[in-house]
């Protein structure tokens, strides 16, 4: 039998898990799980914000065609224009919700939404609360589900692998639930329901700099997998240009926002380059600047470059950025007098599972949302702040998707966990060892600039890692950090497979061996073996 039971399980308590909770039908019983505590995971450190059309003098097609553009021709076009035309509807929801953006005194008097600037945007729609957005999106959607009488949220438990039919011996290939790690008590659970949404974020965390959180671990992505499904695109990992580059600070992000509002990236003699590789200078797309960063660092063998916004006056640089001037300030560094130094880190897959619009994944009642998702929306590069705008307009179509269906029967119990076979293991050295192997070798061979030499190299090290950590696996009682080490893993071999089979440059996937676009555009579409 099941521990637990839920008409809807979500895994995950981003931006997107939060949302689809909110928008199913409160007749329904949701449970919601998260590895951490539910504010931990990418949505909470947000900065920059979110992007939409709000500005009179703005127009849809403008940010339609700024995130085609810097997609570099692989957004999927009907995919662009159903997220931006729900952008503004979408930002309503949350400001009705209680999200405090910041505002401004229009020139009539009245109070209008303060736009920021960032890479990519030709025009300034980036709807922001100073430099802590996430953390003001996550704290009102979790008060929100707080209040919600149906919504359970469990702390602190992780979802294994997915319960599909094949797996159960039943006839079909439906999701029933989850097999799931309860941290606190050490054991691993069954959690059946009629649906299943993997809403668990990104996979940044397969390499070694990184501004994600712990949480980035792929799981979703590995899982859903595992279950039969689809994965599109997983080559294109977006690198954020500027990370702060520190030892005690190591996954710091410095938003985009600052180079909006007119910081300069420095060269380490104070010299600027940007416009040597694009006509937008420090605000041509992620992929362009982090590329042009790499270069020069390698060109000159510095271990950093700088950005400099020490021009602005100090007070508007302590309104608009006060999270980072305060942590850069605790680290010795006075933004407001001096440039701060930085570093391009994986920040965001751009691939995932494939979805459709609502959300639907190829294994029947299995949805994917938010970062773990592949919509189309991004192409071969994502433009800035269009992550949670995803998160926001896919997971409410998903939930609409959801409560248009008829509850699925579950007619039969699910089996427990079986662990008669595996011991307790006197040997988690091998987990640290080859986690940190995997990450150090994504970050050299599968990184910024890849050459088809270094793909083979990498991939011939994932078998590896994967083969003794599918042993481990069978032979020792589970954890969290082997549960992630599993997925990244699987994360990992779908990157470099998909980065073997792009024989082109483009947008985020560059590669020394075939340095030209090829003329014939096409999603990389991974199948697993067990796809029907
Ligand atoms: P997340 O917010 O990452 O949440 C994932 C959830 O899944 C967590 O609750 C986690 O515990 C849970 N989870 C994962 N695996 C498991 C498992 N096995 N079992 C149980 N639970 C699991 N985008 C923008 O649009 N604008 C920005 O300004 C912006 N700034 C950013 C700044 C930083 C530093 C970072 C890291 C990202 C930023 N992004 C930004 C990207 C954006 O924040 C993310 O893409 C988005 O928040 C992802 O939301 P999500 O809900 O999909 O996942
Ligand atoms: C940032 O603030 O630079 C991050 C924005 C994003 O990832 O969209």
């Amino acid at each position: 039998m099941s521990d637990q039971f839920f008409d809807v399980l979500i895994i995950g308590s981003g931006a997107a898990g939060m949302t689809l909770a909110l928008n199913l039908p409160e007749t329904l019983s949701i449970g919601m799980i998260c590895k951490d505590t539910s504010s931990e995971g990418s949505t909470y450190y947000a900065q920059g914000g979110v992007a939409a059309v709000i500005d009179e003098y703005d127009s849809i097609d403008s940010h339609i065609n700024d995130t085609l553009d810097a997609g570099g021709g692989l957004c999927h076009e009907d995919i662009v224009r159903f997220t931006v035309e729900r952008a503004p509807e979408a930002i309503k929801w949350l400001v009705d919700l209680g999200v405090q953006f910041d505002t401004r005194s229009a020139s009539d008097g009245s109070t209008e939404f303060h736009l920021t600037r960032e890479g990519g945007h030709s025009h300034r729609r980036v709807i922001h609360a100073a430099d802590a957005t996430g953390r003001e999106i996550a704290l009102t959607l979790q008060a929100q589900v707080e209040a919600r009488q149906n919504i359970q949220t469990l702390e602190r438990y992780v979802a294994v692998d997915l319960i599909t039919a094949d797996r159960l011996g039943l006839a079909g290939k439906h999701v029933h639930g989850a097999y799931v790690l309860n941290l606190q008590e050490e054991r691993v659970v069954p959690v059946s329901a009629r649906f299943v949404v993997l809403a668990t974020g990104g996979a940044s965390k397969v390499y070694l700099y990184t501004s994600n959180p712990d949480t980035a671990s792929g799981d979703g992505i590995a899982m859903a997998w595992r279950a039969g499904c689809r994965a599109g695109n997983m080559e294109f990992n977006q690198f954020h240009p500027t990370c702060l580059y520190h030892p005690d600070a190591r996954s710091f992000l410095i938003s985009e926002a600052l180079r909006g509002e007119g910081a300069r990236l420095l060269l380490p003699d104070g010299t600027r380059f940007m416009h040597e590789f694009d006509h937008r200078g420090e605000l041509a797309p992620r992929d362009i600047v982090a590329r042009a960063i790499d270069h020069e660092m390698k060109r000159l063998g510095c271990d950093c470059v700088f950005l400099d916004i020490s021009h602005l006056p100090a007070e508007r640089i302590k309104q608009h950025f006060p999270t980072i001037h305060e942590r850069c300030l605790s680290l010795g560094i006075d933004m407001t007098q001096s440039p701060i130094p930085i570093v391009p880190a994986a920040h965001y897959t751009c691939g995932g599972i494939i979805t459709d619009t609502n959300g639907m994944t190829d294994v029947p009642n299995l949805y994917a949302v938010g970062e773990s998702s592949f919509t189309g929306l991004h192409g071969a590069n994502r433009m800035a702040s269009n992550s949670l705008l995803e998160c926001l307009v896919f997971a409410k179509s998903a939930a609409h998707h959801i409560a248009t269906q008829p509850l699925p029967e579950l007619t039969f119990s699910i089996p427990p966990w079986d662990e008669s076979q595996v011991t307790n293991s006197d040997e988690d050295v091998i987990i640290s060892h080859n986690w940190n192997e995997l990450r150090h070798f994504m970050w050299d061979y599968v990184g910024i600039v890849r050459t088809d030499k270094r793909l083979q190299r990498a991939r011939r090290r994932v078998r590896l890692l994967a083969q003794e950590v599918s042993e481990y696996y069978s032979n020792y009682r589970i954890s969290k950090d082997l549960i992630e080490l599993r997925n990244l893993i699987v994360v990992a071999d779908l990157i470099i497979q998909s980065a073997i089979q792009r024989r082109e440059s483009r947008g985020l996937h560059y590669s020394l061996d075939y340095p030209a676009i090829n003329p014939n555009v096409s999603d990389t579409i991974l199948v697993p073996p067990n796809y029907r």
